[in-house]
């Protein structure tokens, strides 16, 4: 296996990033998973994009997406796999023991991992941490991510898939690394980007192609909802099967079936909507 650092590709047992690199030792870094299918990305301009702005938001120079491009199709090439992770990873690089910033410069990854199809339906649970709509790194995909870890862990040892946060107001925010969308009275609706959740691009392109509204939504929604679904680039669209101690045994019902064939269409028609 290989992946891209230092500006090509390297043997994943051999590479190596400094241990005082700002990404390890305070989480000072930006990152994508981007959907490879027998080694095509899915929605990669979208995801280049977002990994810019992430960067500017934490105040890393801009990454050179034409390297990024490169590694990401270098790394494809030399790993053929059915259905892929790809992780890009750009950090702070090199730096000192503290928040502050080192000057060396970035580091860039891109690595490939296996994957397999999700299923249709999964249970999710909700946790009682909050999603800070007000922070500093709101709507950033930073790779400072250790309460996903938390809330996914509880998650796994319930039997879930993911777990669903609320933000500070008690508003539906997101999962730990999916958007959630709720059918009421025949509409889809999921929480606006004000309520502190990540621009999914899933999310960006369910809201489009199924028509679904941005709504501000309570939590306990969860407990009536018609139906709820998560969307995330390796998840597409799945519907929930269960929540907490809610049972949903229809998931995927009509409207969430929909919107996952008209999702299925629309993204094999084009890798890069
Ligand atoms: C916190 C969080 N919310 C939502 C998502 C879904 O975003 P996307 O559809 O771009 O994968 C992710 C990442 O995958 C995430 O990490």
């Amino acid at each position: 296996m290989k992946l891209w650092l230092d500006g090509g590709l390297q043997d994943i047992e051999s590479a190596r990033v400094s241990v005082f690199d700002h990404g390890l030792t305070v989480g000072d870094g930006v990152f994508e998973t981007v959907k490879a299918v027998e080694g095509r990305p899915f929605a990669l301009t979208r995801h280049l994009d977002r990994l810019t702005r992430s960067a500017r938001g934490l105040g890393l120079v801009d990454p050179d997406l034409d390297e990024v491009r490169r590694a990401c199709a270098a790394v494809l090439e030399a790993n053929p796999m059915p259905l892929g992770r790809l992780r890009i990873t750009y950090t702070g690089g090199h730096g000192p023991l503290g928040s502050d910033r080192g000057d060396l410069g970035p580091t860039l990854v891109v690595a490939l991992g296996a994957t397999a199809r999700r299923p249709d339906s999964t249970a999710a649970i909700t946790v009682p941490w909050t999603r800070n709509e007000r922070g500093a790194v709101t709507g950033l995909k930073t790779t400072s991510y250790a309460e996903n870890v938390v809330a996914l862990a509880r998650a796994s040892q319930q039997g879930a898939s993911e777990a669903l946060f609320a933000n500070t107001v008690g508003q539906l925010c997101e999962g730990t690394g999916s958007n959630v969308f709720v059918v009421l009275d025949g509409e889809i609706h999921t929480p606006p980007l004000a309520s502190g959740c990540l621009a999914g691009i899933t999310r960006a392109l369910t809201i489009e192609w199924a028509a679904a509204k941005e709504t501000d939504l309570p939590l306990d929604v969860l407990e009536h909802a018609d139906e709820i679904f998560l969307t995330s680039t390796l998840r597409d669209i799945q519907a929930v099967h269960r929540v907490d101690g809610r049972a949903l045994p229809a998931a995927p019902g009509p409207v969430t079936a929909k919107a996952m064939r008209v999702f299925d269409e629309r993204s094999g028609d084009d890798l890069d909507p």
